[in-house]
């Protein structure tokens, strides 16, 4: 293994998921070497060949070269980490568990071995999601005799589908710890050039995770509360958001009004933090209202295809375009898609779907009968309408005029307030978003082309 020179040159991450895999980009990516241990043997062989288990732009490419190079090596022996490491990231996944409380079980397994096997000097940072305290209890074990190992939390916040952008570019970067010699180190080996760095005790790091989570989920729930309301009156969520968001104290990010909020970390961060609250005595009356909004949002869209589809959608045909939670990733964690899948086939409706990454994904979790097909124009044909579930570029970029011809009825239900109204209305479709006006294209001899924000007759 290729080792830089200087204290921390070679760092071990124990974990080979979404965030060990950005980390190890990150870290050789600024010159580090990484012995990345993986435990499950199937995954650690695929990684070995260089083979991402996740899609995840730029990691892939940047581990590929990295494992030729030699200033990666996957390894599930941690000892050997550990002999030749000085500094360990956990980074093993915390999933949901019984109550919504974290499953951290994974990360015991890491810190048991580490009280056996650690060297003096190795410092231990906690990457992976876990509740506040969890740090502070994991320092406990780690007291020694016959010495002691520094705790540091190092709280994650990248993005999927942006995870290297987001780790080269980040808003902050936390460190949580009482050792403040570790915590230099570790702020030296994770922090890109120009971050800000928060240096805090433990819990307050573990709760800055929780509370940046949890209020982004709050933002995305109450702007989809309002495109409710919007509906109502007429008004259109996105010059409304729009208008919001240049407010600094607001700010435009989360804001975007649509199917909700999905993924491995909004939906659990939220949950757990409710949970733990409920532990203590802090009822999170505002996550447990957000939650309860963005659950909603899948139903009322199904509604909104039900209503466009003249209030009956059993034996209609429904194209679904998009599985994974957001674009850019094949994850569909809590996705949307699954739940307005679900609802369509309980009102009898007959769905193909598609996506660009996802469908591997998707598959095991969806019934057989649903058609899913790489070609969106194949997902189109013969539908009675369409329902943009996740925004990928992809479905920006269609021909709208060819997806017209190979549909039954061009009626477009857009999840994701992705297309532009007008535009899609004077290619004849019926065009519904989330808190946005309806768009309809009126065919008449007078007006041919002219756009109608009148909800016209279902077909
Ligand atoms: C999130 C946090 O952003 C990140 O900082 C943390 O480390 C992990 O969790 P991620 O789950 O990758 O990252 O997705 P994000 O881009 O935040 O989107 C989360 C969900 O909210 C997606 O389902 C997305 O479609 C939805 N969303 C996001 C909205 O509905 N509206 C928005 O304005 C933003």
């Amino acid at each position: 293994m290729r080792r830089p020179p200087g204290q921390d040159g070679c760092v071990g991450v124990v974990g080979g998921g979404y965030v060990g895999l950005a980390l190890a980009a990150y870290l050789v990516t600024s010159g580090r070497s990484v012995l990345l241990v993986e435990a499950d043997a199937e995954r650690r062989h695929a990684l070995s060949r260089g083979e991402m288990p996740i899609y995840e732009a730029g990691v892939d490419s940047v581990l590929s070269r990295a494992l030729r190079e030699a200033s990666l090596v996957v390894t599930g022996d941690l000892g050997l980490a550990l002999d030749a490491t000085r500094m360990v990231f956990i980074t093993v996944g915390t999933p949901p568990g019984a109550d919504d409380l974290p499953d951290l079980s994974a990360v015991a397994l890491v810190v048991s071995e580490l009280r056996t096997h650690a060297k003096p000097g190795t410092v231990v940072v906690l990457k992976s999601t876990v509740p506040p305290g969890t740090g502070r209890r994991i320092a406990e074990q780690l007291q020694g005799p016959p010495f002691r190992l520094p705790v540091v939390s190092c709280p994650e916040f990248l993005r999927e589908g942006s995870a290297l952008r987001d780790m080269h570019t980040a808003a902050r970067q936390v460190i949580g710890g009482d050792d403040r010699e570790a915590m230099a180190r570790v702020a030296t080996v994770v922090t890109a050039p120009g971050t800000p760095v928060i240096m805090t005790d433990t819990a307050s790091a573990e709760l800055i995770k929780y509370g940046s989570n949890s209020f982004l989920a709050l933002k995305i729930s109450f702007a989809n509360e309002l495109a409710r309301f919007a509906d109502e009156v007429g008004a259109d969520i996105v010059p409304v958001v729009q208008g919001m968001g240049l407010d600094p104290r607001i700010g435009p990010e989360g804001l975007r009004a649509g199917l909700g909020f999905g993924g491995c970390c909004l939906p659990k961060d939220v949950r757990a933090l409710v949970g733990a609250g409920g532990r203590h005595s802090t009822a999170f009356g505002t996550l447990e209202a957000a939650l309860q909004v963005n659950a909603a949002q899948r139903a009322l869209f199904t509604e909104e295809i039900r209503r466009e589809l003249g209030g009956r959608l059993n034996g209609r045909r429904v194209a679904v375009l998009g599985l994974a939670f957001k674009p850019g990733t094949d994850d569909v964690r809590e996705a949307p898609s699954l739940d307005v899948i679900r609802n369509l086939l309980g009102h009898g409706a007959e769905l193909t779907a598609h996506d660009p990454c996802a469908i591997g994904k998707a598959a095991p979790l969806l019934p057989p009968h649903v058609r899913l097909t790489a070609d969106p124009y194949d997902c189109l044909s013969g539908a009675d309408a369409a329902a943009i579930v996740t925004e990928w570029p992809e479905y920006l970029r269609l021909d709208w005029d060819r997806a017209r011809q190979v549909m039954r009825h061009p009626v477009l239900v857009d999840g994701r307030n992705c297309l532009d109204p007008g535009e899609i209305a004077r290619r004849g479709f019926r065009y519904r978003a989330v808190g946005r006006p309806p768009a309809q294209a009126v065919c008449s001899a007078d007006r041919p082309g002219a756009i109608t924000a009148a909800r016209a007759a279902p077909v």
